[in-house]
């Protein structure tokens, strides 16, 4: 039995330190359809409080004409964070209370089935398949530069999740988000042929990890990458910049919410 086609919308909810942000996905095109609702991250920006916000988006975003049906409804939720089975593992640079949260039973009274994945992975799931990845084989790994270093390895398409190469050790450093974010860069007011020249070694120690074709490097900075990625040069893999910028983490959020929901049902039919 193969599984059915994925509805043509979902919802995208993606918290950030700053901003939380959401947006109606087409699934079909990797877009979002109409314009993206952000509200900011209330301080502290406890488990109980986002999902407050959460649900402010949702409501206005379902208030919308082309709002997903409800009986089809997937909401994907992203978090800076490990991530196993909707339950939040660690919390680098989210409040603490965010150890150990169960985000199925957090959100339950939310409308629409939720999942929740590393912000990283949905950016990087919406880069592999319809950004700067698409109709490209093998392993494609987008790194996105923010506040910490996210990393995202899709293979073929799909998603190995939770890689968290911002946390390993680089150049003594750890960890290499320390030295390697683009919060880094500015705290150490490092120019940009420096930051670029960072930034190759960095990539050029991911890849003895984990071997790639392609490298994309996103997150806000990713506006910038002509200031630093011609320093980017002599890996093995081609690295580009992303394509979906600020909407990346929504649109993968969808995506992965309308894509894991459809898994749950086939699992369940075949029971
Ligand atoms: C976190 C990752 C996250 C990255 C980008 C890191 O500090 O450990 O889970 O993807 O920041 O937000």
């Amino acid at each position: 039995m193969s599984l059915p086609e994925l509805p043509k919308r979902a919802i995208g909810i993606d918290v950030g330190g700053t901003g939380i942000k959401g947006g109606i996905v087409n699934l079909r095109k990797g877009s979002l359809s109409g314009k993206r609702v952000r509200i900011p991250t209330p301080k502290p920006a406890t488990p109980q409080a986002v999902a407050g916000v959460i649900g402010e988006i949702l409501t206005e975003l379902l208030s919308r004409e082309k709002a997903p049906a409800l009986d089809e409804l997937a909401v994907g939720v992203t978090v800076p964070a490990i991530v196993i089975s909707n339950e939040v593992l660690t919390a680098p640079n989210i409040d603490d209370s965010w150890i150990g949260c169960r985000t199925t039973e957090l959100l339950k009274d939310l409308p629409g089935r939720t999942f929740t994945l590393n912000d990283a992975d949905a950016a990087g799931l919406a880069e592999a398949r319809f950004g700067a990845g698409a109709h490209r084989d093998g392993t494609v790994m987008t790194v996105t530069l923010g506040t910490g270093v996210g990393t995202a390895i899709i293979h073929d398409g799909v998603l190995v999740p939770n890689s968290e190469l911002g946390h390993i050790e680089f150049e003594g450093t750890v960890p290499a988000e320390r030295i390697v974010s683009a919060a880094a860069r500015e705290r150490l007011e490092m120019p940009w042929d420096e930051y670029g020249e960072l930034l190759r070694r960095y990539l050029k120690h991911l890849e003895r990890i984990q071997p790639v074709s392609t490298f994309i490097i996103g997150g806000g900075i990713s506006k910038r990458s002509e200031d630093f990625l011609p320093f980017v040069t002599g890996l093995r893999a081609e690295v580009m910049p992303a394509q979906l910028t600020n909407n990346a983490g929504i649109v993968g959020a969808g995506l992965y919410a309308a894509e894991q929901s459809r898994l749950a049902d086939f699992r369940n039919s075949e029971q």
